[in-house]
């Protein structure tokens, strides 16, 4: 008995993005009532001025909604063709159901295939990477990705390793079929043997036994020498499988955990001084799965970026896991 196998386009695309950023604006001096540190060490070590933390109103939810309703609209795409709904978070408050069904009836893609994953800050790129496998196998024919954290929920405020680090917001993109490539082969895996690097502070046995909601607690030395070596390897190889030289690349969008390690990335790849290097840990901090579409909204927003150049995104984080491809800007 031979089964029929589904077909699906010669190649994907991002056609669109669009990000949501909370209300609250936290500056550094708000932490100084909870960590012994200061503005110039947080904004020296780390080049993060201030997050967003949500308010009133807000959550993963409407932080979700907002941005992926921008990114179907600027898509131009029916949302009845939208066939499968992935959403990156470690920070949805239900360890089941899954946020996407959910979200996915309030955005009225019935009968969507609609999962969540857990990829940490790597999140976005895993999901890029399944959205277009999708399309080209035909499993789908438009993927909506979302990318939504509200971090701030699970930050110990008085944990000086973490608390000045995340920020919460959300972005998504839809991706489609194309004639021509838009998606570059993912370079991404794991490494279980530092589970401890990033982790939950108590799983939820331990959480409900001390009457407490578990937080998130992080070894930044130990991510940061990570992110700094073998991430740096990594990111070179995204170029490699893609075909591309340093010199052809418009855009870096890294993950936004560190002004630092963005800093070793870009010498060890060697990046001409032209390229857009993606810096909005100033303002918005580590948005986790989130960063990169946020980070690619705002650097299109600004005009920094263009629709059509070539860009480098990569994450990295909790797992340990990372993934990164080269992309063509929506
Ligand atoms: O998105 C997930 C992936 N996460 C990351 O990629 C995070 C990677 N790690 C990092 O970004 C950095 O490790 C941190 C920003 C978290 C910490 O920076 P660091 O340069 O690694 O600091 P450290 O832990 O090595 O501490 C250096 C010094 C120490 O003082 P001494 O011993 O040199 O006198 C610490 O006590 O800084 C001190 N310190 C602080 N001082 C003021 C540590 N935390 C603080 C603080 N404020 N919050």
């Amino acid at each position: 008995m031979t089964l029929k196998a589904s077909a699906g386009a010669p190649f994907a695309r991002i056609l669109s993005v669009g990000s949501a950023t909370p209300s609250r604006v936290i500056d550094n001096e708000f932490l100084l009532q909870y960590i012994d540190s200061s503005d110039e060490w947080i904004t020296q070590r780390t080049g993060i001025s201030e997050r967003r933390w949500i308010g009133e109103g807000e959550n993963i939810e409407t932080l979700s909604m907002t941005a992926a309703t921008s990114a179907i609209e600027r898509s131009g795409v029916d949302p009845a063709q939208i066939d499968a709904i992935i959403v990156s978070t470690i920070s949805h408050y239900h360890q089941t159901p899954a946020l996407a069904p959910k979200l996915a009836h309030l955005l009225g893609l019935d009968d969507a295939a609609a999962y969540d994953i857990s990829a940490a800050c790597a999140g976005f790129s895993y999901g890029l990477a399944q959205a277009e496998s999708m399309i080209r196998t035909g499993q789908a024919q438009y993927v909506l990705l979302i990318a939504g954290e509200t971090i701030s929920e699970i930050t110990d405020l008085t944990d000086r390793g973490t608390a000045f680090l995340f920020g919460d917001g959300a972005g998504a993109v839809v991706v489609g079929p194309s004639e021509t490539n838009g998606i570059g082969p993912v370079v991404w895996g794991s490494d279980g043997s530092q589970e401890g690097a990033i982790w939950q502070t108590k799983d939820w046995h331990a959480a409900v036994e001390a009457g407490e909601f578990p937080k998130l607690g992080m070894n930044g030395q130990a991510v940061f020498k990570w992110a700094t070596g073998f991430i740096a390897k990594a990111a070179k190889q995204c170029l490699d499988e893609a075909g591309i030289a340093p010199e052809d690349l418009d855009v870096f969008i890294p993950h936004q955990a560190n002004n630092r390690i963005t800093d070793t990335l870009l010498r060890y790849l060697k990046l001409p001084e032209g390229v857009v290097v993606a810096r909005t840990i100033k303002h918005l901090g580590n948005n986790s799965a989130a960063t990169i579409p946020m980070a690619m909204d705002a650097l299109l927003a600004s005009g920094e970026a263009k629709s059509g150049q070539t860009a480098l995104i990569i994450g990295f984080g909790a797992g340990l896991v990372y993934a990164g491809q080269v992309i063509t800007l929506p």
